[in-house]
């Protein structure tokens, strides 16, 4: 079969980075972010263009210099239960943190939108950038990448251990029989490991398409690892057509590496298309909309992130870039060290590491709708991605989208027509789980 292109939406509502301006556009709705019906129909729309997923981030820590979205936002999960009931394909995949949840928790409520979604739940698995989460858990400090990732994979083992606690066939439910649930089909996990121990069984069943899909984001080598031992799905950054190939090709050979189908790794980039009448428009837009965000003061505070939520305005911009490796490690390391080897080797200030790393950089689907076509079948055939996950402005751009790229799409035959499947692991083209207590049964 040939390779399909899959899309997701992420939903912004009023602006995440790089967007701090957007609530001021008179088309978004100053509560998008927290209006239900703006999700909805968000994910109508986008469902109705045959979309695998509407892709829900999230986290759990702000300051009033933090994008717009992330300072008046929905919890994912209570989210996207009200988008399934408006909704019948488009698949459902909401962000949450393997840090900051246990895991029968989110086993079960995972579960729960799977089944409120008849088979449509994928969790995106992060271990959370923001040092400063941990003040809201009670925690001193932040976990450090090795312990984070360690965790991550046990959570996410022990979640799935937890999923598979019913046989799909437990519950007979036979009156004439006096027999409800079979027992023999009901399984405790009795998990003890390095961060967690955890009994089971989980009280609720396996749903349409046995478990949820798992995605995975964090792009660091602990992250890639965690993507080969157990991603479906991986939200990826942005970035060059070398450096995305390079990624691709990274993660579907540790993937292999594992033993496991590189084909049930999905890669789906993130990606903010410009579309409008002619490629020279679309730069002057993709331009416009840069210059709009382009405060300096603004950026310094944003630029504080991958170390904790730094605060640099005590800093002088003209002194050399500060060494603040250590914050980088409690919070955004890839970024972080990224940034102080560069300031390190070029000799930069502050000023000049702030200005370097935010320079006018336009997305590479910046154009004509053919144009943006084109160039998406391009990086998809020199296997840059799978999919893209896309950050759309306004529903104006997301409709524009919808109406003018991907009939381009369909006619090359490389997004679909009609969805194959009712669950998103059917759309996706990944295989349902068999229960693990089948599979040792049969051994
Ligand atoms: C493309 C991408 C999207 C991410 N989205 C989220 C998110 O929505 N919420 C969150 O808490 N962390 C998010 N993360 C952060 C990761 O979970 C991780 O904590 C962070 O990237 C640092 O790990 P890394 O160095 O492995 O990338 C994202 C990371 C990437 C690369």
């Amino acid at each position: 079969m040939t390779r399909q292109l899959k899309l997701a939406l992420r939903a912004y509502g009023v602006g995440g980075p790089g967007q701090h301006n957007l609530w001021k556009d008179p088309r978004i709705p100053k509560n998008a972010s927290i209006d239900i019906d703006w999700y909805i129909a968000q994910a109508k729309a986008a469902e109705h263009a045959r979309f695998d997923a509407l892709f829900i981030v999230d986290s759990q820590f702000i300051n009033a210099t933090y994008p717009p979205h992330y300072l008046n936002r929905l919890e994912p999960l209570t989210l996207l239960s009200a988008v399934a009931t408006h909704t019948r394909h488009i698949g459902l995949v909401g962000t949450l943190s393997s840090t900051y949840n246990s895991p029968f928790n989110v086993a079960r409520r995972f579960a729960s939108l799977d089944h409120i979604s008849r088979g449509r739940a994928g969790w995106n698995v992060v271990t959370s950038l923001d040092s400063g989460t941990s003040r809201n858990y009670g925690l001193d400090e932040h976990l450090d990448y090795a312990t984070r990732y360690g965790r991550a994979l046990e959570h996410v083992t022990v979640v799935r251990g937890l999923w598979d606690s019913y046989e799909d066939d437990a519950f007979p439910a036979d009156v004439e029989r006096d027999l409800f649930v079979d027992p023999a089909k009901l399984h405790a996990l009795d998990h003890e490991g390095e961060h967690f121990r955890v009994a089971g069984p989980l009280n609720i069943s396996r749903s349409p398409q046995g478990q949820p899909v798992i995605f995975q984001a964090g792009v660091s080598d602990e992250g890639r690892n965690l993507a080969a031992h157990v991603a479906e799905g991986i939200y990826a950054p942005g970035g060059s057509l070398p450096q995305t190939q390079a990624y691709y090709a990274d993660i579907k050979q540790r993937t292999a590496a594992l033993g496991r189908d590189p084909d049930h790794v999905l890669i789906f980039l993130g990606a903010a298309p410009v579309i409008a009448g002619t490629d020279a428009e679309a730069h002057r837009l993709s331009r416009e909309i840069f210059d709009a965000d382009n405060d300096f003061t603004r950026k310094l505070a944003a630029f504080g992130r991958s170390f904790g939520a730094y605060d640099f305005s005590g800093h002088d911009l003209d002194a050399p870039f500060p060494d603040l490796s250590a914050h980088a490690e409690k919070s955004g390391r890839t970024r972080g060290a990224a940034i102080i080897a560069r300031a390190r080797e070029q000799g930069l200030t502050l000023r000049e590491t702030v200005l370097a790393f935010t320079e006018y950089q336009p997305s590479p689907f910046t154009g004509d709708p053919r144009t943006v076509a084109d160039t998406i079948a391009q990086w998809f055939a020199a296997r840059s991605f799978d999919g893209l996950n896309l950050g759309l402005r306004t529903p104006e751009d997301l409709d524009r989208f919808v109406a003018d790229v991907v009939p381009l799409l369909q006619a090359r035959g490389l997004f679909r027509t009609e969805y194959s499947s009712d669950t998103l692991r059917g759309n996706l083209g990944l295989p349902v789980p068999a229960n693990r207590h089948l599979v040792t049964a049969k051994i």
